[in-house]
């Protein structure tokens, strides 16, 4: 059903993927580019030619190889950018409106963690150019430096690439990523065990959006959540290696049982298998399955849902940001589509040596939803950052061992042979920061942004 109802040639190209396992836009390389706009009139004047001919719609993406540009390109712009541009309307969103800045501290991080240009609410808005070739990343990016001239200023770039070889698609802990995004009704069919979504739960004014008094023109926009996430990967595969767990016959070396404990905080394996359908050992077929590897609800005939974590902890990360039957199935407007890409490099043999980070890599996480408190901050707040969620279970998860923050940071489960046993686990995602955008559709980009 892809696009038969969804005016998709007017709509952001980065907001809807494909299909599950896959990105919308081909962005093996992705870059982001903050900007500040000095000149909001030519800036306007700019924007409106460039935005029709250059911002990439779903349409785009879905229509043949052979039709599509050398690299995609979207924009979204912060509360302060569309202040800026004099576009004064109440877009109907809190956290929008005050920026990621202001709500740092209620999203557990350390500012003094965060880069510089994401401090306060200087960044008016941010380009995404994605392409699978650097060169072509390069060229629409100085073809964007020349068209807009000093009308803006480049606060910050961040660029990201798939990882190589056969961990493409997988994260820097080494874990498949894009598995699992809602389905939205009217532009794509669910595949098993995948939510079906009313489009309003990604799209502003569409059926679902819960806010009803949205300027028109924001019709088919959807926030976007960018938050720069460091890895500290070594320190991840060290603490791995320390915490190893054994399986049921005791048959699992360190290595092994490395693996394991892995697998529990996130809730998958490696190759994307989950636990809840392979509690014990990895299974590579099923992982990169897409008919069976969303297959899975954590209710079990033969285990019970409030007390055992056999198959899967409460705390894993992806039972916490999306808690499927521990909430009878019914979170539908807690989803969002995530798309966001890895950056930095592989680690070094130096820095697997020492177990310490040198050089910077993470995730340039981009989440997209027509509610920031519903989407984004309902699951890092409200849930990973909760030590009693999944609630009613017979012992507290603890947070979320992967992005939860918590003071200490406990988290139960890990351990399939003592269950309760709580973990104080150091830090291995640390936000670097982000901004809270809003990605328009095309109409509303050139009809009254750039009007
Ligand atoms: C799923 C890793 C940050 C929300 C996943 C998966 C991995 C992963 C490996 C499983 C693959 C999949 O289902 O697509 C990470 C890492 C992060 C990170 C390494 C930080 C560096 C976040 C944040 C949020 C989030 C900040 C939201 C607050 C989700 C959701 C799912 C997911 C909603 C899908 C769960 C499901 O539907 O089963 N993540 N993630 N993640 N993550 Fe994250």
């Amino acid at each position: 059903t892809n696009g038969t109802f969804l005016p998709i040639q007017n709509i952001q190209g980065d907001i809807l993927p494909l299909a599950v396992s896959s990105v919308g836009m081909k962005k093996q390389k992705e870059r982001f580019v903050f900007f500040h706009i000095n000149d909001p009139t030519r800036f306007k004047g700019v924007l409106k030619t460039y935005a029709s001919a250059n911002i990439t719609s779903v349409a785009t993406l879905v229509s043949p190889p052979s039709s599509q540009p050398l690299a995609f390109v979207n924009v979204a712009f912060s509360q302060t950018g569309l202040t800026t541009l004099g576009v004064s309307d109440n877009l109907g969103d809190t956290q929008f409106a005050s920026g990621q800045f202001a709500d740092a501290s209620g999203l557990g991080d350390d500012i003094n963690k965060w880069e510089t240009a994401f401090k306060g609410t200087n960044i008016h808005g941010v380009f995404l150019i994605g392409s699978d070739q650097d060169s072509y990343l390069t060229a629409y990016n100085n073809d964007l430096n020349e068209l807009f001239g000093s009308s803006l200023s480049i606060v910050y770039t961040l660029n990201s690439a798939a990882r190589p070889g056969a961990q493409a698609g997988h994260e820097h802990f080494g874990f498949l990523d894009g598995i699992s995004n809602p389905a939205v009704i009217g532009f794509n069919d669910p595949l098993p065990g995948q939510t079906l979504a009313l489009p309003g739960i990604i799209l502003t004014g569409r059926l679902g959006d819960g806010t009803f008094t949205r300027p028109s023109w924001t019709k088919d926009g959807s926030f976007l959540v960018f938050r720069k996430l460091k890895q500290l990967v070594p320190e991840f595969n060290k603490w791995t290696i320390d915490n190893a767990v054994q399986n049921k016959a005791g048959t699992l070396t360190v290595q092994e049982g490395a693996e394991f404990i892995g697998a529990r905080m996130i809730g998958r394996w490696k190759s994307g298998a989950p636990l809840d359908i392979v509690p014990e050992t990895d299974d590579s077929t099923l992982g990169a399955d897409p008919q069976r590897n969303n297959k899975f609800d954590f209710a079990h005939l033969t285990s019970n849902l409030i007390s055992d974590q056999t198959y899967c902890p409460f705390s894993a990360h992806i039972r916490k940001t999306n808690p499927r039957a521990d909430l009878a199935d019914a979170n539908t407007i807690n989803h969002a589509i995530r798309a966001g890409t890895p950056y930095g490099p592989e680690v070094s043999a130096a820095e697997a040596h020492a177990n310490t980070t040198q050089t910077d890599r993470g995730l340039a996480f981009v989440e997209y939803q027509s509610s920031i408190a519903n989407g984004f901050r309902f699951q890092q707040v409200n849930w990973a950052n909760t030590a009693n969620f999944p609630p009613l279970k017979s012992v507290n998860a603890g947070f979320d061992p992967v992005i939860g923050r918590g003071t200490p940071r406990t988290a139960v489960g890990l351990d399939p042979n003592d269950q309760t046993k709580s973990y104080t686990l150091p830090d291995f995602v640390v936000s670097n920061g982000g901004e809270y955008f809003f990605s328009p559709s095309i109409s509303a980009i050139t009809g009254t942004i750039a009007a």
